[in-house]
């Protein structure tokens, strides 16, 4: 299974922040927010690069920029997505963004979609999904769906926080999108809670 653990030192620092049931919406946003730019540095590792002609103040040189016809499409799922968005907006100004709102039926644990707007030309890009958590795994199965039909150039997902149920899940059903996490928890509850986890991301995120 396509699984990238990203267990920087700084990350695994901020998560346990996280974590803390004392942390604050204000913390908790910024922390978010922090390791949202640490990780998105490695999972744009292998973003593509073309050669332009630069002037430095001692000469002209080829030097590698980002593929302008081809930016970054980040989707963020609703609510929660939005705080690894806004890091990786910080780092990317201009990547292009969609928006996905799907929640979890608290009863069933379904998942029921209430919005999907997305870059209508996918098909060239390189597409990145981010929510903070897979818990059942729900919520990212399908979501995926709906953009693999757009044909990216390339999907994959980011998260913080994953349970094994839910990585099982989602490689099942998606085993060609490659999956980032910042940490691996034990198990989920009865009520398809991460444990330990860190509580209802969304929640302690926007109150
Ligand atoms: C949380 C989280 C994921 C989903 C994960 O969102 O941000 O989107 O649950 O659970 P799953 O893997 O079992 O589907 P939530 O439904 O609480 O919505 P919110 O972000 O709007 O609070």
């Amino acid at each position: 299974p396509d699984l990238h653990l990203i267990d920087h030192p700084l990350i695994q620092h901020k998560l346990t922040l996280m974590r803390r049931a004392e942390t604050s919406t204000a913390k908790f946003r910024t922390l978010l927010k922090e390791i949202s730019l640490l990780m998105a540095y490695e999972v744009t590792r292998d973003l593509p690069l073309k050669l332009e002609t630069i002037q430095t103040p001692m000469a002209t040189m080829e030097a590698p920029v980002l593929a302008p016809e081809k930016k970054l499409v980040v989707v963020s799922i609703m609510r929660a997505g939005q705080g690894i968005l806004d890091g990786i907006l910080e780092l990317m100004p201009s990547a292009r963004v969609g928006h996905i709102g799907l929640y979890r039926d608290p009863q069933t644990l379904r998942v029921i979609e209430y919005f999907f707007k997305v870059p209508e030309d996918l098909s060239d890009r390189d597409v990145l999904v981010v929510d903070p958590m897979i818990a059942t795994g729900n919520t990212a199965v399908a979501a995926l769906y709906p953009l693999k039909q757009a044909q990216p150039r390339s999907l994959r997902f980011l998260c913080l926080l994953a349970a094994p149920e839910g990585i099982a899940h989602f490689h099942r059903e998606h085993p060609d999108v490659p999956l980032y996490a910042a940490a691996v928890d034990e198990k989920l509850d009865e009520r398809g809670y991460i444990l330990p986890g860190l509580g209802d991301a969304g929640d302690r995120l926007f109150g």
